[in-house]
């Protein structure tokens, strides 16, 4: 039978010209400017899995965008896999800022990545990570070795907030039924340090709206008389974090779930370079939440960051101008235990509480989601740390992330079962960022991984 390696070597060229192909299809899912490429990009995941050996795959439209479900289920007695991925992306503003097209993937080598990465927007976030579970697939039906079930779920949604993800997997919870869930859309540490992510954060994402004057003012005639939005905005703003980063909403704290001693140390054996981290960035030092490290401020520290602030005159020359209204979006990264819908609602009440007379605020919430933490001693975890071990010839070290992804918490709500979060990314990958890339030598090394994990975690089930 053929092995794995053996079988990369004779299809990389494919495998990689497969995924530049697909990285071609616009597939925005924030821009209604990009549905009918969304729409393209559904196609072409259906085509995949059936090339691949899906036995059946069917596309389900949704409020939004449409959703590939398909599955190969060989024996009912057997465990089943499934795999999430989603097939949308990021918008790709601002366009001048890359270096070649985003929908035009080209292969690069970059330090980090000697022998080439693709570049284009989805090439890691989750394209390219996803399509890894197609070509493994490929592998295991081609040469007669899948050993479990599998279903593989897509979504055109996640970088929009799973909505309709979320009221598909309600419904459907018997036909999505599986053993375990099995996603790459993480990283990992170093490619000769793997890592397998088991933390996400949660999510809150509300826009805020400052009103004053009923329309924009003479700076002059009525600047000093009545309240100035954007600079009531920016006071606001700034007053959500104390001399020591931390957030000042009363209450937001709470039931923040604070690690032992032996927790932290446990944490901070995984290696770090602290120094190439602020020099990859151009900063001369790190900046956060006082009395932690920069990994734990990224992963089991909760966050407020504003993500956009605009409002008044910014086009060229200058207009003396106090404009009636201003605005900022807010992101607040959550950790275990913390509920989103209790933050958006403390975050409501503080910054209606802390807005002076004068003006009027308004919050309106976006999307949000729980954050996820998987345990480390379970068929699934050791059946994954077996398969790195086996790739990578080197035991992956268990790591928190700080990013979200909150599908993976209602999975395990509605679905009952625990998520593997196998990332190949790197965190210097530029995912939603421009000249998003994702390394070819990532890329094979994950196809090589995921069949490791169908044959472990069988072995380990049954
Ligand atoms: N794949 C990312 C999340 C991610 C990246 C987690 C790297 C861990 C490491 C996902 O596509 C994403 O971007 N999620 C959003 C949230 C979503 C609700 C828009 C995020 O984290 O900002
Ligand atoms: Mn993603
Ligand atoms: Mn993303």
């Amino acid at each position: 039978m053929q092995n794995i390696k053996e079988y990369l070597t004779t299809n990389k060229e494919r495998f990689i010209n497969e995924l530049i192909e697909f990285l071609k299809i616009p597939s925005v899912s924030a821009d209604p400017a990009f549905s009918e490429d969304v729409i393209t990009a559904s196609k072409a995941v259906k085509k995949s899995l059936l090339d691949a050996g899906c036995d059946t795959v069917e596309i389900y439209e949704t409020d939004g965008h449409p959703i590939v479900y398909g599955e190969k289920i060989i024996n009912a007695d057997l465990p089943t896999i499934l795999v999430y991925g989603h097939y949308d992306v990021q918008p790709a503003d601002p366009i001048d800022l890359w270096d070649s097209p985003p929908f035009e993937p080209i292969i690069k080598k970059t330090e980090l990545h000697p022998e080439g990465a693709v570049f284009a927007r989805g090439a890691c976030d989750d394209k390219g990570q996803m399509y890894m579970h197609v070509k493994a697939l490929e592998f295991m039906v081609q040469t007669n070795q899948l050993p479990c079930n599998v279903k593989f779920m897509i979504e055109g949604e996640e970088e929009v907030g799973s909505n309709n993800l979320a009221v598909f997997v309600a419904n459907n919870k018997e036909k999505l039924a599986n053993d375990i869930i099995l996603i790459s859309d993480t990283g990992m540490i170093a490619n000769d340090v793997p890592s397998i992510t088991t933390g996400l954060r949660g999510l809150s994402y509300v826009e805020v709206e400052v009103t004053g004057p009923n329309r924009d003012l003479h700076s002059g005639l009525y600047g000093g008389a009545v309240a100035n939005p954007i600079n009531i905005l920016t006071k606001m703003i700034a007053s959500l974090h104390d001399e020591n980063n931390r957030i000042t909403i009363p209450v937001f704290y709470d039931k923040v779930e604070e690690l032992s001693q032996k927790e932290r140390a446990e944490m901070a054996k995984a290696p770090f370079d602290l120094e190439g981290y602020q020099k990859a960035l151009h900063i001369k030092t790190v900046y956060g939440e006082k009395g932690y490290t920069t990994n734990e401020r990224n992963s089991i520290r909760p966050t407020l960051d504003v993500n956009g602030i605009w409002g008044g005159y910014t086009g060229e020359g200058a207009k003396t101008v106090i404009a009636g209204k201003a605005y900022a979006k807010i992101s607040m990264r959550l950790v275990p235990n913390q509920d989103w819908h209790e933050i958006t609602e403390l975050f409501t009440a503080h910054f209606e509480h802390i807005a002076p007379e004068g003006v009027t605020v308004k919050v309106t919430p976006h999307h949000g989601g729980q954050g996820y933490v998987t345990p480390i001693d379970t068929i699934g975890y050791k059946a994954a740390s077996k398969a790195y071990e086996t790739a990578f010839g080197k035991k992956p070290i268990p790591q928190r992330s700080g990013g979200s992804i909150p599908i993976v918490a209602l999975f395990e709500k509605e679905l009952k079962s625990k998520t593997i979060l196998m990332g190949f990314g790197l965190d210097s990958d530029a995912i939603h960022s421009p000249n998003e890339h994702f390394g070819v030598w990532n890329y094979l090394k994950g196809i090589e991984t995921i069949p490791y994990f169908y044959e472990y975690f069988t072995a380990m089930s049954t």
